[in-house]
């Protein structure tokens, strides 16, 4: 094949030692090195006035393209129409949307201006894969460009049932421009179905089979494909001695105290106050567990300059005190909450000292921290995962304790459940979930996009 193409809103530069590299980076540079290749996208730089040109960084047969863009640009686009009319929407929160036109403009400005700056980098034999909500339109304006070169977009977050994504002023020129695409990927069947939904209900469109889709005057090819973890890397770090201070507390000291771990980004569609609130349900009703189990909650900041997420993470704060102020003692606090990030070595003793796995999202397109509790675990006496069954992932891990986040006496339910299970049933879900996570890792979602983008068009 000739060389990929890969846009993304934000991009990880291999030489950058200060970017901590995430899976889905490391996975994405693997492929731009086997096949050569250029990834573009915003620098996360914020500067007066945006550049004419992007900078470019070469490194070994990868060409990195990055763009600062204007505080007003980036106001607009990524805090504006990305971060509070598109993620709430699509995580179905209504509730929390902010439509504006003039936020709606800049987005459409940078997408035309990422397509305008890429164009000069593209050759005639290249595959162009793009990421995410923030880049929906970028594939039309390509094709208004003349590229006609196969196309794939994938969607990291979920796609919303029809009568939410009808309430976004713009649906029709968003599932329009998707539409520009060869192949467009989602992570679960649930999203795809809302998908067809759309294009067969509101947009005219039909379903002809074999993954193949006419709508917009275009054949289109829409496909699940879960995306996974590097699932050798966690279970070889799991493996290893605790090294960290905080850890070797964790792990030394498993009697006297029992850890229930929550890993996340600060973001309202994490269930983070559901969480707190099902936890001190769990308190309330369990007298003997008081003094004795703690929840571990991390929650970098994120999106900080959004109203809604300054706003989570008041009432966060708020949650935490009144819940440690209503039960802990001069020894112990029922949640230790800290908004500060790890490294994955860190990460992984975290996950394997505590007996369970609390994700709770009210909705999440995947949740990777459910896959990385999983595969961090002892196999000789692995954790619980209770897992939303809002996230992606709950339809892969079916094996997990499943929940309903907004249902605190259930979440209570399942933390109980779960400190009480006997080790042989705790074996046989970790089995039954440990396979899944082992075959469908991250190499095998990038390569099955990649795979059939490559037999694209596919009229
Ligand atoms: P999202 O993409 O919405 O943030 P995911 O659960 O799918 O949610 O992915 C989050 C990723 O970020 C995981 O790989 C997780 O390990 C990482 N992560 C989350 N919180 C932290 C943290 N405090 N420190 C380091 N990594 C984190
Ligand atoms: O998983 C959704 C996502 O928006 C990714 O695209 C992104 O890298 C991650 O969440 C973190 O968000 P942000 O890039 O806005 O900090």
């Amino acid at each position: 094949m000739g060389r990929l193409v890969v846009v993304s809103n934000r991009v990880t530069i291999a030489t950058d030692k200060k970017a901590q590299a995430g899976g889905l980076a490391v996975a994405l540079q693997d492929a731009l090195n086997q096949f050569g290749g250029v990834w573009f996208g915003w620098s996360g730089k914020v500067v007066p006035k945006t550049p004419t040109e992007p900078t470019i960084t070469k490194v070994k047969k990868v060409t990195y393209a990055t763009l600062d863009l204007s505080r007003k640009l980036h106001a607009e686009y990524y805090n504006g129409f990305a971060n509070r009319a598109l993620w709430p929407l699509f995580h179905y929160r209504l509730d929390l949307t902010a439509f504006s036109q003039q936020h709606y403009s800049g987005y459409q400005e940078v997408n035309k201006l990422f397509a305008s700056q890429l164009l000069p980098l593209l050759k005639s034999d290249d595959l162009i894969w793009v990421h995410d909500y923030h880049l929906v339109p970028l594939g039309e304006e390509l094709r208004a460009a003349g590229i006609d070169r196969p196309m794939g977009f994938f969607l990291h977050t979920p796609f919303p049932a029809m009568e939410i994504l009808t309430a976004l002023p713009s649906h029709r020129e968003l599932v329009k421009a998707l539409c520009a695409y060869d192949l467009v990927g989602f992570h679960t069947e649930n999203d795809l179905r809302a998908f067809l939904d759309y294009i067969v209900h509101e947009a005219g469109g039909g379903i002809m089979g074999n993954h193949l889709i006419h709508a917009f005057g275009r054949t289109l090819r829409v496909e699940i494909f879960p995306i996974g973890i590097d699932t050798q890397d966690f279970e070889k770090l799991g493996a290893r001695p605790a090294r960290s201070d905080k850890t070797l507390h964790l792990r030394d000291h498993p009697h006297d105290r029992t850890w229930l771990i929550g890993v996340d980004r600060l973001d309202y569609s994490k269930g983070l106050v559901e969480r707190f609130r099902s936890f001190e349900r769990f308190l309330d009703r369990h007298r003997d567990y008081r003094g004795k189990v703690t929840l571990v909650q991390i929650a970098p900041q994120s999106r900080s300059e959004v109203p809604e997420y300054k706003e989570i993470q008041r009432e966060l704060a708020t949650e935490a005190g009144l819940l440690n102020g209503k039960y802990a003692d001069f020894d112990w606090v029922p949640v230790n909450y800290l908004n500060r990030s790890f490294n994955r070595e860190e990460l992984v003793e975290f996950y394997r000292g505590s007996r369970i796995g609390l994700i709770t999202p009210l909705r999440d397109g995947m949740n990777l921290v459910a896959k990385e509790y999983v595969a961090s675990q002892d196999p000789e006496d692995p954790g619980v995962l209770v897992l939303s069954r809002f996230a992606g992932a709950a339809r892969e891990l079916d094996a997990a304790l499943i929940v309903n986040p907004f249902d605190f006496d259930d979440v209570a339910d399942a933390i109980s459940r779960g400190l009480q299970m006997p080790l042989e049933e705790r074996k046989e879900r970790w089995q039954a979930m440990i396979e899944v996570i082992r075959t469908n890792t991250l190499t095998v979602w990038r390569d099955d996009f990649i795979a059939a983008l490559q037999e694209a068009p596919y009229e």
